[in-house]
């Protein structure tokens, strides 16, 4: 049977090169994402194109209703906040901050792992995969974007939250890290400001296409730069009291 994999977020960037690359290794791609330019791209790749804002429950979940034999979910839809958090007002009270970045990298990520592990444990075909788009922004502090790096953070703690019990059903939970690829995320300037130091998308897209195909990624925070990745473990328990609390976390698990 074809391998199925559904990617939000796919109409550009990260997710359409790794589209593009399990097209190639024979795997039929679903793409989610609420840029309905991507259907174009999507037809000249000959994925299948969903127009859905993964922030809007009933559109995505519709979505995993039609593209039922999933075999691999890529958590993948992402932005950046627009604005300054260190802006001063001489007001009494600053607005309303604006916390869409949290709704669409992190919230949004929950919704899409919880509705993956629900159809993938449904699945007709065996086993499965959630991969989930973090960031370097998800395990280091970014004072320039730090709503962005707190949802990204959230992701990396999801991904390796998750990723024993999924294994009990057979799915493998892992999370991507990627240090600054340039795609539509950011503007020219900024991606400027890196200067050489850019990750081609299509190692991003080779990683995942790795760990779909190693059974030795579970709950894996996965760090490219460049032409390299590394695995990053969590942080060693500080002493063995700590050691013994997230123990019993683990034991009260329903799982
Ligand atoms: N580019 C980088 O340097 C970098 C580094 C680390 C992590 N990431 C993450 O990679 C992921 C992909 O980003 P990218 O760099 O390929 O940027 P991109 O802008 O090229 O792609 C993001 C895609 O997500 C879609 N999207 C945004 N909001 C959506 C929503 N509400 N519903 C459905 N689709 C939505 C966009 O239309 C776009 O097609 C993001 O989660 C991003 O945070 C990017």
């Amino acid at each position: 049977m074809t391998q199925v994999a559904l990617i939000t977020g796919g109409a550009s960037g990260i997710g359409l090169s790794t589209a593009k690359l399990l097209l190639s290794k024979g795997w039929k791609v679903a793409i989610v994402d609420v840029n309905s330019a991507g259907e174009q791209s999507c037809r000249e790749i000959k994925a299948d194109f969903y127009k859905a804002n993964v922030g809007e429950y009933s559109s995505l979940s519709q979505v995993f209703q039609q593209v039922w034999h999933n075999r691999a979910v890529f958590a993948n839809a992402g932005i950046v906040e627009k604005l300054d958090f260190y802006e001063a007002f001489n007001t009494d009270l600053p607005p309303v901050i604006d916390v869409s970045v949290i709704d669409i990298n992190l919230k949004s990520v929950i919704s899409t792992s919880h509705l993956a592990l629900h159809f993938l444990r449904n699945n007709r075909v065996s086993g499965g995969n959630l991969i989930i788009t973090s960031s370097c922004g998800g395990i280091y502090p970014i004072i320039y974007l730090p709503m962005y790096a707190s949802a990204k953070h959230g992701c990396a703690g999801l991904a390796r939250s998750l990723a024993k019990p999924a294994l009990q059903l057979g799915i493998q939970v892992n999370c991507i890290c990627p240090a600054s690829v340039s795609t539509g995320l950011l503007s020219k300037d900024e991606w400027d400001e890196f200067g050489q130091d850019h990750t081609p998308v299509e190692n991003v897209a080779r990683v995942v296409g790795n760990i779909l195909e190693d059974e030795s990624y579970v709950g894996q925070v996965v760090e490219i730069v460049q032409d390299k990745h590394f695995r990053r473990p969590p942080p060693e328990h500080w002493d063995s009291a700590m050691e013994r609390v997230i123990k019993r976390t683990e034991a009260m698990s329903k799982l």
